[in-house]
């Protein structure tokens, strides 16, 4: 059996995922949390820590953590960093914030793409800056389509008031990997208008095309280097996001000290659990996020194959991530969140996102769910369609 597969009861566990429907016959597939058990060598290096039984302060971060995230950037992008670089954080949603902070004033402008990851919008508003929208726009070739920062419309947003461009790659919730063309035109444009950049990069190890592949925004030259914040964790790739833990990459010295002191005003310190589960993740890893991906991989065509298959539903297909983008305007519902509820899918409504046209489905769980949710969605949108007829 592929361990994929293995069914593991999360009901009466606190997961926020599976009880938003706890005592009802609705399959989980909203909140970006995967089903999956996290790879065996990071339960184990948890249990070692767990079994010394003594939890005070440790090191932020330990030498063991930052020497694991550099190995790690290094086999992965060769991406060359020096441990000073690191900057721990509780979570990416709360580096979002800071990178916020590191505009100089409120009423400060902060461009971003208009469909989002939605905490970038509270962030941005927490922290009384302003939020540019950039749209996204379709591009299609006889092969495929992807959803990409509309660029033209990136340059002609920014104002003598915009200081940031809050950027998210692999995109969530269109799962797009960026390209190396693409991210230098968009680095040329925060170069010339003086941005600073913060690249939330957290879904770069979930790659599942094949002839994709994740680059980060600081390393496309020198001029990305200083001016950028990057944002990457091990949470969304192996499941342990509840352990709270993630970090910035800034090699910019000015940039990152102006950083940790908004981080040590602000934020609490990180989980010394969290940290023993990155350093195994990075560590030992691998092996285990190959044959996720993989898995993913499967998942993603079934559900590519078989949702457009449904009249009235379009799902885009997706280069990374385990979260679907799905058009379902054309259904013409009043609330889609409650539709899908109703049919026996739970789902996250495309409006959270800054589209309501679309749902935003997670397929990270054993595809025999995968399957259950296609069949519960088919039988609603046949019914509706038929009433419709
Ligand atoms: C793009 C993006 N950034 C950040 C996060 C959340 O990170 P954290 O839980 O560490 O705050 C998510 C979670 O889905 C995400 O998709």
């Amino acid at each position: 059996m592929n361990i994929f597969d293995k069914k593991i009861d999360r009901t009466n566990t606190y997961s926020e995922k599976w009880d938003k429907y706890k005592g009802r016959d609705i399959i989980p597939m909203w909140v970006a949390d995967s089903d999956f058990e996290t790879a065996p060598e990071i339960t184990q290096a948890l249990q070692t820590r767990v079994s010394q039984g003594v939890f005070g302060y440790s090191e932020q971060p330990t030498e063991g953590v930052k020497n694991a995230i550099q190995s790690h950037l290094k086999s992965r992008y060769n991406w060359i960093i020096d441990t000073d670089w690191i900057v721990p954080l509780p979570s990416l949603v709360s580096g979002l914030g800071i990178a916020c902070l590191m505009t100089k004033s409120e009423g400060d402008e902060i461009i971003m793409p208009a469909t989002i990851y939605p905490p970038f919008n509270y962030v941005t508003n927490n922290t009384k800056r302003t939020a540019i929208k950039i749209p996204m726009c379709l591009e299609s070739n006889s092969d495929t389509e992807r959803w990409v920062i509309d660029i033209e419309a990136l340059e002609n947003n920014i104002t003598e008031k915009t200081k940031l461009l809050l950027f998210c790659n692999p995109h969530n919730p269109a799962g797009t990997v960026y390209s190396s063309k693409e991210l230098n035109k968009i680095h040329e444009i925060c170069q010339r208008h003086d941005l600073l950049v913060c690249s939330d990069e957290i879904h770069c190890d979930l790659v599942l095309d094949e002839d994709k592949k994740h680059i980060p925004f600081a390393t496309l030259n020198d001029d990305a280097k200083s001016r950028t914040i990057t944002l990457m964790a091990a949470s969304k790739t192996f499941n342990v996001a509840g352990l709270g833990f993630g970090f910035a990459i800034i090699p910019n010295n000015k940039l990152r000290a102006k950083f940790r002191v908004l981080v040590r005003q602000r934020l609490p310190d990180i989980n010394i659990l969290a940290q023993t589960a990155t350093e195994a993740a990075f560590n030992h890893g691998e092996e285990w996020r190959l044959q996720q991906i993989e898995y993913l991989r499967k998942n993603r065509n079934y559900l590519l194959k078989e949702i457009n298959n449904i009249d009235g539903l379009k799902m885009y297909p997706l280069e990374a991530t385990y979260l679907a983008w799905i058009d379902v305007s054309k259904l013409e519902l009043d609330n889609p969140e409650l539709f899908f509820e109703e049919a026996g899918v739970g789902i996250s409504a495309g409006k959270y996102f800054g589209d309501k046209n679309f749902i935003r489905l997670n397929f990270a769980c054993r595809f025999s769910l995968v399957e259950e949710a296609v069949s519960r969605i088919r039988k609603a949108v046949l019914k509706l369609n038929k009433k419709a007829d």
